[in-house]
């Protein structure tokens, strides 16, 4: 890989970015920032300090030049099972309205950087919104995908309904929803909701060599890569494809495509700048 001196240097869980409480970061060899869901004891259920430090952390790496790719993971038990039940169970409907825990949500989907969910274990409710508002899932064999909300009397609210609706078409979608049954890691691949499945032992490894693969190519490429097949969830057709045109345009402005198509036909690898 043709990785600046800079992405080489860091090493697991050695740096350690921010203080927290119910996350932990770091940022691991080859530029990919890694975010772990710690609180294990309630199967990392996201209440709004660890929502608070994920979307700090995530904004924090998308600033920060040493980091090209975002992994976001939990523990082989859980990835996590959903928001806080505790947390919100006495709450009125103007107390909800009013705290309006889900505008975090947004932020996440501000991020530029791509972002890879490692899922192992539980991933109900707001967790597998969670997972679904990432850019790629890699799922262990253990993973459980599920919007049980319905189970507890509500329903999906951090984007459950329309993410899982356009992952897995309706009739499947709404089969999840009406009845809050899970989903197996394999039963989600072959619907297309996550990419690559494998053992327990292997998926964060995966997941993380997955990052540095995307952390080794050009970054504003990826930026607008990420930023044009979202695209392809929020708009007609016509409108994506002039967009994904005008920044294929725009990415002929920078140093790194003179290099990537100059170094092909020089037959030689590629020295990326990130400009
Ligand atoms: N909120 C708060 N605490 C939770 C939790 C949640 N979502 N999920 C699990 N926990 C806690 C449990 O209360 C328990 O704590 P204690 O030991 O203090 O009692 C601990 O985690 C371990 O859980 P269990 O003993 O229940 O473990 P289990 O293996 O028997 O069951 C489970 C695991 C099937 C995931 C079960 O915990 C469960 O059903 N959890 C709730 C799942 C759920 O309904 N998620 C949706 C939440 S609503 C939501 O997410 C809304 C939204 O869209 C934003």
């Amino acid at each position: 890989m043709n990785l600046p001196e800079s992405l080489k240097l860091s090493g697991r869980w050695v740096e350690t970015t921010m203080d927290t409480t119910s996350i932990l970061t770091s940022i691991e060899v080859g530029g990919v920032g890694l975010v772990r869901l710690n609180r294990p004891k309630q199967l990392n259920a996201l209440n709004s300090v660890l929502m608070e430090e994920l979307t700090q952390a995530l904004e924090a790496f998308d600033r920060d030049d040493a980091v090209r790719c975002i992994v976001i993971t939990g523990n082989e038990r859980a990835f996590a099972a959903g928001a806080d039940i505790r947390e919100m169970a006495e709450a009125s409907a103007v107390e909800m309205l009013l705290r309006d825990n889900i505008a975090r949500w947004d932020r996440i989907r501000c991020v530029k950087k791509p972002i890879i969910a490692a899922v192992s274990g539980y991933c109900l409710g707001g967790g597998c919104e969670m997972a679904m508002a990432c850019d790629i899932i890699i799922a262990s064999e253990s993973a459980q995908f599920g919007q049980p909300e319905i189970n507890i009397g509500v329903i999906p609210g951090a984007g459950g309904t329309q993410r899982l609706t356009r992952a897995l078409g309706k009739s499947k979608a709404m089969e999840m929803v009406l009845t809050g049954r899970t989903m197996s890691a394999h039963e989600a691949q072959a619907a297309g909701l996550v990419s690559r499945v494998v053992s327990v032992a292997a998926y964060l490894d995966a997941a993380l060599e997955l990052a540095r693969e995307i952390a080794s190519k050009v970054p504003l490429a990826a930026r607008f890569a990420k930023e044009v097949v979202n695209k392809a969830f929020e708009t007609s057709l016509a409108d994506g494809i002039e967009d994904e045109r005008r920044w294929f345009y725009f990415l002929f402005a920078t140093e790194d495509q003179k290099e990537g198509m100059k170094a092909f036909i020089e037959k030689r690898p590629p020295e990326w700048k990130g400009k």
